[in-house]
């Protein structure tokens, strides 16, 4: 070993160092905010697929598709027999009344028959919006 591999070895192992720190940092943060879509999927074959389809065409289940959810009028999917509460509940499907809607349905909308407690775990439900996001 010469005297420069000795002089070089602790700056490398610095920087490989904090390198990983970094890298650490980054992951971490992401992991704590980003949704995951994948996620979602499993989640929603899980605890809606029996009731939703989330294609454009398809045979109706009880519920409603979730095809283009987002973005959609609450009650709007054509020739589905909704109650008054779901359809006249008036507003839009923005990720933020999914989100409330999702953690309790017969809160957000008193008199809905959809049939479903609700999914008590924030990440739970924020992966699931997300991949509710994908379906257009
Ligand atoms: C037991 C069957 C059932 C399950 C399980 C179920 N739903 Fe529903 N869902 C319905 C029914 C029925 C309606 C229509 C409600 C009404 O007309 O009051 C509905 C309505 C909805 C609506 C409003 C649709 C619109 O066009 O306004 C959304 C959003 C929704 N469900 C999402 C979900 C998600 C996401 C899950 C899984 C976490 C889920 N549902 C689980 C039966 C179900």
């Amino acid at each position: 070993m010469n005297t420069d591999t000795l002089k070089m070895r602790p700056r490398r192992l610095a920087m490989a160092l904090s390198f990983a720190a970094a890298v650490a940092i980054v992951a971490s943060a992401g992991s704590a905010h980003a949704s995951d879509p994948a996620a979602g999927k499993t989640q929603f074959q899980r605890q809606c697929a029996t009731c939703h389809i989330d294609t454009a065409e398809g045979a109706r289940r009880l519920g409603p598709t979730m095809f283009g959810i987002v973005g959609r009028k609450t009650g709007a999917v054509e020739g589905f027999r909704y109650t008054e509460a779901n359809r006249n509940a008036g507003w839009v499907w923005t990720p933020e009344k999914l989100d409330e809607y999702l953690k309790n349905p017969r809160a957000s909308i008193p008199g809905t028959n959809m049939a479903f407690a609700g999914v008590r775990s924030d990440k739970d439900r924020a992966d699931l919006v997300s991949y509710l996001a994908t379906l257009k």
